[in-house]
């Protein structure tokens, strides 16, 4: 059977619905699929009812008559676990297994994801109904892997259930074994919230403001996160039971309060990503951290993606309009946009691109959620395009495998994630900041990595960057520093932004002087901090004859020995002062600049760094382009992609090698509106520092 993820090929998919048609129309759209190159299609998310249609009652003699129709067509499947819709006969005989709202009311049967990952009846069906589909399914030829449930928090990341409660005090009790340690965790002592016996603990409830104790959210986020993974290795541990050799395990999103990363070492052989930039032209959601690079925004997603698992595919790809009949409405792809969002997706390292859906549903919330084909059936554009992504993946299939080349990264960690979502003072520097320097590293097409700093991160993996930003590291911890520390030394450059380590994992304050736990590593003294009121207009800094905008917020610094303050506010009570702060430290060196970075701050930044446009001695692109770059045994291959409804003009400097015509080329080329090219470059390829080569910023 076909596989994916091999590192020699581009596969198609795409997400298909057997129970929504008629039986009579499975043969016909198998072999249309085929005929435009699909080879792989996932199923069964949502089809509880078609194996167990009353308690304990198990049939397959649906998806086996489906599954003989696709070992017929010599169709892959993807088969999935249907637990993210839970039986009207389970919720309504077992109503604990419902999710509720803050105020304790339940989530009712009627749409999905009802259901919480605590409750013990929950986990025992969704215990039986995994084993009985993995034990009937998991050696049959056609599968080729396996999807949990379908997107985990999705829609509900919060989870207030009575077995909410129940197992959040036993995660408690588990990580603070006393009340005492749990009242000092939490700062309870404050408004008098000291809890004298665990059952007067709670999953937040509604309270004033619904501003409950930070700390407590800080550790029931974590709980969130905690429990979603073990209900995921609940299923995938009974799936490897029946896993055939070389088949996988998967699940499908990247959604918050998850700690994604643990997610998949502990339960995936990797994760697949829904890909839907479309979001970002909905008249009711922008749902984008760069709003100004629309669709492009997207591109960070998929850079998130990457850092979960280096390989990973799409499961869900943008190909038709958006929309429920209640809300996301946003309009068909323009021709050519379904392509070019599926190259961005390849551009960042998906192997397999997997289209929702085949068939765009004819009733239900989802009826305007556009898949490739329209309710008619008919030959259509978007089918048209399937067509001819098909023909451009099949030249495409040198440059598969291998890595993503990143010029820099940006470092994360989920205690700063959650915190930034728990806390609005770090939420605005967070969101300008990633905002700021993803769509600086988009314009100056210098492209980056996420790197989260997880338990076992090594210095190996950061010291594949000659730079690392850090943006607001509020939370650190010592091993954090440590390893920060040993980047530096050994010759790596640290950029940290404003407000960096004024709190513990807590997420309290200790009493000690800032940048706290990195105070000597940058060589930076906090003498004074304040947002920036909209009174004050914009705050300048000067760099060394540069002048950049400080953003958001305003640490005010003085150099520690062995430092200089290389820049200085212009403006507001704090005019003179210093604004960056540089060190060496080791071989390496340490900017901490007192503000968020916007984005004309963040070129800068890369600018004054030499990471801006490494490969411009290859290639100069306009703005309008993102520019990315996948490298493996057979070369380095150069991605351009245009987001815009007008042509583009990409000049090549140096000779390269058009995989779409075959041809070398040098000089300009136009690149049609959405349109994308894959270019492999000439080896070696002089002047070019990315990441693990030799370069070090100067100066
Ligand atoms: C995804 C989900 C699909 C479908 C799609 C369009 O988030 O996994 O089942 O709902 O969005 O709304």
């Amino acid at each position: 059977m076909e596989k994916i993820l091999q590192g020699n090929a581009i596969t198609l998919g795409v997400c298909y619905y057997p129970e929504h048609w008629d039986e009579s129309l499975w043969k016909d759209d198998l072999a249309r699929m085929r005929a435009r190159g699909i080879r792989v299609i996932r199923i069964a998310e949502f089809a509880w009812n078609k194996f167990e249609p009353t308690e304990g009652r198990f049939t397959f003699d649906f998806f086996d008559r489906f599954m003989e129709a696709a070992r017929e067509a010599d169709m892959a499947v993807i088969f999935c676990t249907p637990t993210a819709t839970p039986p009207a006969w389970l919720t309504n005989q077992y109503p604990e297994v419902l999710n509720a709202g803050k105020d304790g009311v339940k989530l009712r049967h009627g749409a999905r994801r009802h259901y919480n990952y605590n409750s013990p009846v929950y986990r025992r069906f969704t215990a039986r109904i995994v084993e009985k589909i993995a034990g009937h399914y998991g050696k049959h030829p056609n599968v080729i892997g396996w999807q949990i449930d379908n997107e985990l928090n999705c829609e509900r990341d919060e989870f207030y259930s009575k077995s909410d409660t129940t197992a959040f005090r036993e995660f408690l009790k588990e990580k603070y074994a006393t009340l005492d340690a749990l009242n000092a965790a939490w700062g309870t002592v404050f408004w008098n919230q000291t809890y004298t016996a665990w059952a007067e603990i709670y999953v937040p409830r509604t309270v004033i403001s619904d501003s409950v104790n930070p700390h407590q959210v800080m550790d029931y986020i974590r709980f969130v996160s905690h429990s979603a993974r073990s209900y995921a290795k609940l299923q995938s541990d009974i799936i490897r039971k029946y896993l055939k050799k070389g088949d996988f395990i998967t699940t499908n999103g990247l959604f918050a309060n998850l700690d994604n990363h643990k997610l998949r070492a502990e339960s995936l052989d990797f994760i697949t990503y829904d890909s839907y930039p479309n979001f970002a032209y909905c008249l009711d959601n922008q749902n984008s951290a760069a709003p100004g690079l629309k669709d492009r925004n997207w591109s960070r997603k998929l850079a998130e993606t990457r850092s979960v698992s280096a390989k990973f595919g799409i499961m869900e790809q943008q190909s038709g309009a958006n929309g429920w009949n209640t809300r996301m409405e946003a309009p068909a792809p323009k021709p050519g946009q379904m392509t070019l969002w599926a190259m961005q997706s390849i551009a960042h390292g998906a192997d397999f691109i997997s289209f929702f859906r085949w068939r765009t549903c004819a009733m239900g919330t989802e009826m305007y959620w556009h898949g490739i084909l329209d309710y008619s059936n008919h030959d259509n554009r978007r089918l048209a395009e399937l067509g001819e992504i098909h023909q451009k993946i099949e030249r495409l299939a040198s440059a598969a495998g291998g890595t993503y080349e990143a010029a820099f990264a940006v470092l994360k960690d989920y205690d700063n994630v959650w915190d930034a979502k728990l806390d609005k003072w770090h939420e605005r520097i967070e969101r300008a900041s990633e905002a700021g320097i993803f769509e600086a590293a988009q314009l100056c097409h210098s492209p980056m990595d996420y790197v989260y700093l997880t338990g076992s991160t090594s210095l190996d993996e950061l010291q594949k960057y000659a730079a690392l930003f850090y943006p607001h590291a509020v939370i650190l911890t010592e091993e954090r520093a440590a390893l920060l520390e040993r980047f530096v030394e050994n010759g790596g450059t640290l950029v940290l932004g404003c407000r960096t380590g004024y709190k513990d994992l807590t997420g309290k304050c200790p009493m000690r002087k800032l940048p706290g736990l990195l105070r000597k590593l940058s060589g930076a003294d906090v003498v004074d901090y304040t947002f920036i009121s909209p009174d004050d207009g914009k705050i300048i800094v000067d760099w060394e004859g540069t002048e950049i905008e400080a953003a958001v917020f305003t640490d005010v610094l003085e150099a520690l020995e062995n430092t200089q303050v290389v820049g200085t506010y212009t403006n507001n009570y704090y005019a003179g002062k210093g604004a960056i702060i540089r060190g060496e430290y080791g071989k390496g060196s340490v900017y901490y600049f007192g503000a968020a970075f916007n984005r004309e701050t963040a070129a800068v930044f890369l600018e004054k760094l030499k990471i801006a446009e490494p490969y411009r001695a290859i290639v100069e692109a306009p703005p309008s382009c993102e520019l990315a770059v996948r490298r493996n045994k057979k070369g380095r291959f150069l991605f351009l992609l245009n987001y815009a409804k007008e042509p583009a003009v990409v000049t090549f400097k140096r000779k390269v090698w058009n995989l779409d015509t075959e041809q070398p080329v040098t000089g300009p080329v136009e690149l049609p509106p959405y349109g994308t090219g894959v270019y492999r470059m000439p080896e070696p390829t002089p002047g070019i520092s990315v990441s693990g080569e030799a370069h070090r910023p100067a100066g």
